[in-house]
């Protein structure tokens, strides 16, 4: 348990001392920011807030602290990320656990969570009035560790509406799940996602009204030459086949069976792959409109495709000005 004020051990040796080890093996290693994850790994090893030991270059830890964090600091040596070494990542302001058995959740999909947010609460903003009306069907394929449910959920039950709302997630892998149970149930979810094995959409046959993907995006060829911290993460989760669309084209191609009339997918892409989710939509949903969302780096990262124009639109603003 992290303490952040707790009281120094007299003896073992210094953070400065442990920090300056672990900075100096880290850079050597090659690794990108070497003084932050040495920062992460110690406060991790000897249960203190990162501030801490920042703040307080001084204290000493204990020997059994010492030998934790040197361990750690030789798994990150080897490329290992360190929210595997850790077992926790931040995602939209939330703690999830994660581990080999799931991708490690990016930044970058938090704008597939603000953006399908803001799709739930337009539609359900245009259903004001009657009381009768279906939940909204959301679901998100290929789940991971659950960071895209556990994200909306709560941004949705700090609104109330858990109650207008049907979630469902799904993946292929079986320990991509499990992870995602643990941590739906950490955030006290596990009743209000529910969770299928699934080859892409789940087999009961119903229609959903937001379907949000962040799929394998990554060319075959190009996953070798992904950072060493990528190489930890299941292939599953990265290779995206031949050009890294293979996997969202077959999703394209079910949508017409399973999107409702007026629904919206939202699929997270790759930054150079804008032109190319365009191109998909063409062939594979001649008709249907696609909009292409830039991430806080100005690439191409969500595309919102839908029957219409009216689909890609709909959010608050629009949905408040219709009558
Ligand atoms: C890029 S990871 C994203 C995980 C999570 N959604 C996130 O954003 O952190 C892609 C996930 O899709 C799953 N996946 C790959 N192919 C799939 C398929 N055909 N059907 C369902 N899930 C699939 C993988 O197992 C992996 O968990």
């Amino acid at each position: 348990m992290v303490v952040p004020g707790a009281e120094a051990p007299a003896s073992g040796p210094s953070v400065a001392d442990l920090l300056r080890e672990g900075i100096d093996r880290l850079r050597a290693a090659g690794t990108e920011r070497p003084r932050l994850d040495s920062e992460l790994l110690l406060g991790q090893a000897a249960g203190l807030e990162r501030t801490a030991i920042v703040a307080h270059p001084e204290r000493t830890v204990d020997r059994a602290a010492a030998a934790a964090y040197e361990a750690a600091i030789a798994r990150r040596e080897r490329g290992e990320p360190v929210a595997y070494i850790r077992g926790v990542k931040e995602f939209f302001g939330l703690e999830l656990h994660v581990d080999a058995r799931a991708l490690i959740p990016r930044p970058e999909t938090e704008l597939l969570v603000e953006l399908a947010a803001r799709q739930a609460l337009g539609r359900l903003a245009a259903r004001d009035g009657s009381a009768a009306a279906e939940p909204l069907r959301i679901v998100d394929v290929g789940t991971g560790s659950g960071a895209i449910p556990v994200a909306l959920s709560t941004a949705l039950g700090a609104g109330g509406l858990l109650g207008a709302v049907r979630i469902m997630a799904t993946d292929i892998s079986d320990g991509a799940l499990a992870l995602a149970g643990s941590n739906l149930a950490a955030h006290g979810l596990a009743d209000v996602v529910a969770l299928s094995a699934a080859d892409l959409l789940p087999a009961d046959p119903g229609m959903f009204d937001l379907v949000l993907a962040n799929l394998p995006y990554v060319a075959s060829g190009d996953v070798p030459h992904l950072p060493v911290d990528t190489s930890f993460e299941p292939a599953l989760a990265l290779d995206g086949g031949p050009d890294g669309l293979h996997v969202i084209r077959r999703l394209l191609a079910l949508l017409p069976a399973r999107l409702a009339p007026a629904g919206v997918a939202l699929l997270e892409i790759g930054g150079d792959q804008g032109a190319a989710i365009v191109a998909a939509v063409v062939a594979v949903l001649p008709g249907w409109a696609c909009r292409v969302e830039p991430d806080l780096a100005g690439l191409p990262r969500v595309a919102l495709v839908a029957r219409d124009q009216a689909g890609i639109a709909a959010g608050p603003g629009r949905i408040a000005g219709q009558s």
